[in-house]
């Protein structure tokens, strides 16, 4: 696939990421041994990754989705999100796993783990695609990380600027003057 212009490099390549979701789950694998999962991802930008993750692991695999939407606008509303659409199934005594395209300042994430825990999972981890550290506003426990990234816009696996590029095998850093 050409890369679109708009796209200033690539982080990481397609083989690169797909590389490191098989180490990933491997790890996920080793911790929930004998046991089932359920993955929860978060529409849309986990879409990718959960798929990925889910077909290159060894364990029984539940899968099930919600959707966020945040109020956007202005400091005061920063990582308010509301739930846009709920799971389909409860999570009572089940081990779940949050799959999150990218962990940034942690709004969203804190938000989804306080609502989920309130749920009574047998246990609640977090999966992360990107962690993006260096902006964190607020601590979240990040279990399992693909890749760590700089301070830059990124686009490609699932993650999106303005809904498009979400489908790019790639991990690529968009151009500031084209975001
Ligand atoms: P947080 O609440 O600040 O951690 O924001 C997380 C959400 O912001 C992610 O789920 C993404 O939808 C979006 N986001 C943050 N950084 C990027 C990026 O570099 N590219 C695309 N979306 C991003
Ligand atoms: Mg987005």
């Amino acid at each position: 696939m050409t890369l679109p212009e708009g796209i200033e490099r690539v982080l990481f390549t397609e083989e690169q990421v797909a590389a490191r979701v098989m180490e990933v789950a491997a790890e996920i694998d080793r911790k929930y041994q004998g046991r089932d999962l359920k993955l929860i991802g978060v529409l849309k930008g986990s879409v990718f990754f959960l798929t990925a993750l889910a077909r290159a692991l060894n364990v029984p695999v539940k899968i099930d989705f919600l959707a966020i939407s945040s109020f956007g606008g202005g400091r005061a509303a920063q990582g308010m999100v509301r739930i846009a659409k709920d799971l389909d199934e409860p999570i009572q005594d089940e081990d779940v796993l949050l799959v999150e395209d990218i962990v940034d300042t942690g709004f969203t994430t804190r938000y989804l783990l306080q609502t989920l825990a309130g749920r009574g999972p047998r246990s609640l981890g977090i999966c992360t695609l990107l962690d993006r550290n260096v902006r964190r506003i607020v601590q979240v426990p990040v279990d399992f990380r693909c890749f760590e990234i700089p301070d830059r816009f990124v686009v490609g696996c699932g993650l999106d600027c303005r809904q498009l590029y979400r489908n790019l095998g790639c991990i690529a850093v968009m151009n500031p003057d084209k975001q």
